[in-house]
C-alpha cells in the first residue's frame, strides 16, 4: 500500500469471479491498442481451472475505489501436466492516465506477495518486457529449465521462484491456457 496526497493505492488479490473480470475488461480495453487481452481474460473465467486476479485500487476521499490495475494469474500446465503451485502472469495493465508513477511494479510486486502468502503459490511464469518484470525478480525462465510453446526470444519468457526451489524438479514445456493461442497452432519451435 502507498498514500501519497491524500490518495491510497492498494493491491487486492482474490480468486476470479466473473463480475470481477467483467470489471476488469474496460481497462484492459483501454491500456491495450487491441482486444486481444480483454478477450483473453474473458475466454479464461469461462474455465474452472484456477485463476486470480489483482487488482490496484485508488482509494480516495472523491468517492468509491477505483481499478486503476489488473494482473491476471492463471493455473498452467507444464509438460501436460497442472502444476499445482505455478501460474503464468497477463495480461497485466495499468490504466493509461496512471502509467510511469511507479504503480506498476507496486502492482506486481505486492500481488506475487499474496499469491505466495495466502495462496501458497510456488512460482510465476510471465511472457513480458525483461526491463519491466526483472524489477520484481524476474530471471529468464530457461535458467529454470523452463521453455515457451511459442514463437518469442527467449529473453521475453522469465520465470520467479516465490518460494526458494521451487522450480526444482520442474522442467520442460510451458502451456499457458488456450485463451492466450494454442500452440499446437504454432508451428515455430522457439530455440
Ligand atoms: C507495463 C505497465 C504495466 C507498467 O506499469 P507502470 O505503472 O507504467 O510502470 P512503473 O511506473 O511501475 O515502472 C516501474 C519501472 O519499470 C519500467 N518500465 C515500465 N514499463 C516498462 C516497459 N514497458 N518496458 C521497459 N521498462 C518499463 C519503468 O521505466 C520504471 O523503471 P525505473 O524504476 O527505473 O524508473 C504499464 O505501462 C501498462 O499497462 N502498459 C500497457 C499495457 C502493457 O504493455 N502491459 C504488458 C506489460 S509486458
Amino acid at each position: 500500500m502507498t498514500e501519497r496526497a491524500g490518495e491510497t493505492f492498494r493491491t487486492v488479490v482474490e480468486l476470479h469471479t466473473d463480475e470481477r473480470v467483467d470489471s476488469l475488461t474496460p481497462l484492459l480495453r483501454l491500456a491495450f491498442p487491441g482486444p486481444f487481452e480483454a478477450e483473453v481474460v474473458e475466454q479464461m473465467k469461462q474455465d474452472d481451472c484456477r485463476q486470480m486476479s489483482a487488482v490496484l485500487l485508488r482509494d480516495s476521499v472523491e468517492g468509491d475505489p477505483q481499478i486503476i490495475g489488473q494482473a491476471y494469474y492463471c493455473a498452467l500446465e507444464v509438460e501436460q501436466s497442472f502444476n499445482d503451485e505455478g501460474y503464468s502472469l497477463g495480461p497485466m495493465a495499468i490504466h493509461p492516465e496512471w502509467q510511469g508513477r511507479g504503480l506498476g511494479l507496486q502492482l506486481l510486486k505486492e500481488s506475487l506477495n499474496i499469491l505466495a502468502d495466502d495462496y501458497q503459490a510456488g512460482w510465476v511464469a510471465v511472457l513480458g518486457e525483461p526491463a519491466f518484470y526483472s524489477k520484481a525478480g524476474f530471471a529468464p525462465a530457461s535458467e529454470f529449465g523452463l521453455k515457451c510453446h511459442y514463437p518469442v526470444s527467449p529473453k521475453y519468457f522469465m520465470a520467479l521462484e516465490l518460494r526458494p526451489n521451487a522450480l526444482n524438479g520442474v522442467s520442460g514445456y510451458v502451456r499457458y491456457h488456450s485463451a492466450f493461442g494454442d500452440p499446437e497452432e504454432i508451428p515455430v519451435e522457439p530455440e
